[in-house]
Parts: structure tokens; C-alpha cells; sequence
């Protein structure tokens, strides 16, 4: 698979932690693709730039995803110092640890700003130049929650489950004009998700949940999205057992309204 991202512009959001840096790190590493490094902590993204012994590979380009940001201003840099952008990895997201009458509406809205609206704005800013090239790829970093409500998580999986009616919208738009879209649901990957998640007062959660600790690396769910990548699937999953939720919430749906009244929220 290595050899299909040379020279390829990659941009990935989210990408100082987690399934972003493993990503971007595995890349760097492993690939000759010119890679763009995009989240807030500009320092932990020059550190993994800095593992490229080729530095015009790579550019890092902080900025806020919940913030107003200019995507078409973004994406002209990424223009400008490399001529093009062959797949967009929106991949930054934040989780939720709070029930739906503990989550006000300021944290409802910055939940969608950052896990929705940022990757539709990113989309689109990139989608003309793609489209220009006759080619381009757009990845969507959703979840299991984006295919079931889960304990805790009201509002981060309805920006996740809002992701899959917009990008497959935009799959059947524009995939005549060589556009590939890639919808990814991780499971359980042990990262900094459940610290990093929002929790009483909009304070981070800052435990990691029990069952996070045994899962799946971020290093082997990131090679198992860019093979997804390569062989421009629409939608995959990522992770553990757990994932068989996704099919008995299909295929045996009372199985499955018995079993997720068992697991534990975190
Ligand atoms: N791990 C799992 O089990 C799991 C399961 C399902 C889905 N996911 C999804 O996978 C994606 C990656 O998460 P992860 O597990 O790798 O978690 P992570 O280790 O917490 O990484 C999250 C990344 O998002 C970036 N980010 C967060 N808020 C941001 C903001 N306001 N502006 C810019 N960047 C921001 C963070 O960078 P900065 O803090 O530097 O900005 C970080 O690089 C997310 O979309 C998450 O929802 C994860």
C-alpha cells in the first residue's frame, strides 16, 4: 500500500494525537506522500514533523477546527506549497461524557462546530480544486455512535450520525467527477479520546475509559483506515468485538436493545 500515497498531498486534521498522529507518523515513516499536519498544539505537530528526514514533505498548519477558521484560506496554503490535495483526513473530533440535560447548548453547539461543521467547511473549501484535478478523496473520521446512540454521548453521536447523511450526499453528487469518499467508524481505539472528551461544566473528562485501555493501538487502527484508503472503500470499521453491534443493531435489532442496556458508559 505504500507506494499508492507517493507523492500524494495528504492533509489530516487531528493529527498531534491519536489515530491523526499514528496516521500521520506512519506516512511520514513509511511513504513518500507530501503530508499537511493540522490540529491546535503546533508543537507536538513540529515534533512529528520533525520525523521526516525530508523536511519540504511536510507542512504543518495549526489552527482551531471550533473557532471560525477560514478553510478556503487554509486550503490555499496547502495549494501553495504543494500544488494540490489528493485526500483530506478529516480526522479531529472531540467525545462527550455527559448526559443530555448536563450538556448545555453552548457545548452542544461547539461539539458540531468541531465533530461536523469544521469537516463540512473543510470539504468544500478542498472539493473545487479535487474536482479540478479530476481526482480527490475525502475521508470522514465518524464512529460506532455515528451508527447507534450510545450512554453519555447525546450530542457527539448526533454530529457523528449527521456526518453519514451529508458525505454520502456528497459521495453521490460528485463521485461522477472522481471524487471517493470514505466514511470510517472506529470502535474502541486506545487513544486520548475519553480524556480528551467533554464533561461537567465543558471541563475534560480526563480519565480514560476502562474499556479503551485494552483496545485496539491508534498505530494498527491507522494502518487499517489507510489500506481502507487505498482501496477506496465507503465505509469502514475500525476496532474490536464491539463493532458487531453495528450488525446486530441490522440484523437483530431486540439482541441489540438487550445488549447496549449492558455496557458500561465508558
Ligand atoms: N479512539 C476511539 O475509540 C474513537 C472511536 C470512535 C471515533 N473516534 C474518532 O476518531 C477521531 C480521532 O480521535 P482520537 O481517538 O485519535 O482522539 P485524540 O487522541 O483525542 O485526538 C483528537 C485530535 O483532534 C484534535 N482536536 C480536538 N479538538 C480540536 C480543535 N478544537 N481544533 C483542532 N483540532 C482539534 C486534537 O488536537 P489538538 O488538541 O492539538 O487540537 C487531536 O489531534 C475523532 O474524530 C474521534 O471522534 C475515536
Amino acid at each position: 500500500m505504500n507506494r499508492y500515497f507517493d507523492n500524494k498531498v495528504v492533509w489530516i486534521t487531528g493529527a498531534s494525537s491519536g489515530m491523526g498522529e499514528a496516521m500521520a507518523k506512519y506516512l511520514i515513516q513509511n511513504t513518500q506522500a507530501k503530508v499537511v499536519l493540522s490540529a491546535r498544539n503546533e508543537e507536538k505537530l513540529n515534533d512529528i514533523a520533525s520525523c521526516c528526514n525530508n523536511k519540504d514533505r511536510v507542512f504543518v498548519l495549526p489552527f482551531d477546527l471550533s473557532k471560525n477558521f477560514d478553510a478556503n484560506l487554509l486550503t490555499e496554503k496547502v495549494i501553495q506549497k504543494f500544488n494540490r490535495i489528493d485526500i483530506l483526513i478529516n480526522n479531529g473530533g472531540v467525545s462527550q461524557r455527559l448526559k443530555a440535560l448536563d450538556t448545555s447548548e453552548e457545548i452542544e453547539r461547539e461539539l458540531f462546530e468541531i465533530n461536523y461543521f469544521s469537516y463540512v467547511k473543510l470539504s468544500k473549501a478542498v472539493l473545487p480544486y479535487m474536482i479540478h484535478q479530476q481526482q480527490g478523496h475525502i475521508v470522514v473520521m465518524s464512529s460506532i455512535a455515528g451508527k447507534f446512540g450510545f450512554y453519555l454521548r447525546s450530542t457527539y453521536s448526533a454530529a457523528k450520525h449527521a456526518l453519514h447523511g451529508y458525505f454520502e450526499s456528497l459521495r453521490l453528487e460528485y463521485e461522477q467527477q472522481g471524487i471517493f469518499v470514505t466514511i470510517v467508524c472506529p470502535g474502541k481505539v486506545k487513544t486520548n479520546v475519553s480524556l480528551n472528551a467533554v464533561s461537567s461544566g465543558g471541563q475534560k473528562h480526563n480519565q480514560m475509559d476502562e474499556s479503551h485501555q485494552q483496545a485496539m493501538s491508534a498505530e494498527v487502527a491507522a494502518q487499517k483506515i489507510l489500506k481502507s484508503i487505498v482501496s477506496k472503500k465507503k465505509e469502514v470499521y475500525v476496532g474490536g468485538k464491539e463493532l458487531l453491534m453495528v450488525y446486530f443493531k441490522r440484523y437483530c435489532p431486540c439482541l441489540f436493545e438487550w445488549l447496549i442496556r449492558k455496557q458500561s458508559p465508558y
